[in-house]
């Protein structure tokens, strides 16, 4: 079997120009990545769409392989089929998988706008990130809470995107780790709005405002936002 007999035709989708344009440019406000983590599966299709009407710009898909982080979740035919309940939404892949090269190509085919890879994993993060543009997407490289930001600034093949982890990867519905913010404010300094700043892990109403004024430009959620009533609500206070 081909990861295109899995994801199908309808799934797919070429890379386009437009693809990963959202994470390209710095945005007018912070954006909204709605994390299907928490979503209820069973009405999968229901709930990308639900977020997407009320407000949320993008998709988030985590992606874990039992390795990197201690729990499995959802692979290539998943994003398909967001792909397919979604046409028009960026779909912001986060993959926490050891040897994220296997899977940049078949993400891509599932109609993925973006993919970001960890900082941690033992590939070659310039040709991850080359071939993850290679095949259109923009790409992230995302550092775990006891990874320094320092491990961000040296990678000779530039970025669209730094993911700067507020819990340990593995789980939604975790504590934010408030120290994290040190990080964003030490990469804002020294990349300006060269490029966006995702934070990810426990974030809520309750502390997205100080993630915007430390400087994120994109904010992650899943148990907030799916443990909401008012989604619309919700993602306008995500903003910060
Ligand atoms: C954690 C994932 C997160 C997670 C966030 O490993 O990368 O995207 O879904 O969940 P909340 O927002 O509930 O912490
Ligand atoms: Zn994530």
């Amino acid at each position: 079997m081909t990861i295109d007999s899995v994801v199908g035709g309808e799934g797919a989708r070429g890379a386009t120009a437009s693809r990963g344009a959202l994470f390209r440019a710095p945005p007018a406000r912070p954006l909204v990545a709605a994390s299907i983590l928490s979503a209820d599966f069973s009405r999968l299709g229901d709930e990308c769409r639900a977020v997407i009407a009320a407000g949320a710009d993008a998709i988030h898909v985590d992606v874990m392989d039992g390795h990197f982080v201690p729990n499995l979740s959802m692979g290539p035919a998943v994003c398909a089929a967001v792909r397919r309940a979604v046409p028009g939404a960026m779909i912001d892949v986060h993959l926490m998988v050891e040897q994220p090269s296997r899977f940049l190509e078949p993400f891509a085919k599932a109609g993925a706008d973006h993919c970001t890879v960890h900082r941690e994993v033992e590939e070659d993060l310039p040709a991850l990130l080359a071939q993850g543009h290679s095949l259109g997407m923009s790409m992230g490289v995302a550092i775990n809470p006891d990874t320094p930001a320092t491990a961000l600034a040296s990678i000779a093949e530039p970025c669209e995107l730094m993911l700067v982890m507020s819990v340990h990867p593995g789980y939604s519905g975790q504590a934010f780790i408030p120290a994290v913010l040190d990080k964003v404010r030490s990469l804002r300094a020294r990349f300006g709005a060269s490029r966006r700043i995702e934070i990810d892990g426990g974030v809520s109403p309750a502390n997205a405002h100080s993630c915007v004024e430390a400087g994120v430009d994109v904010v992650v959620s899943a148990s907030a936002l799916f443990g909401s009533r008012d989604y619309g609500a919700t993602i306008a206070a995500l903003r910060g």
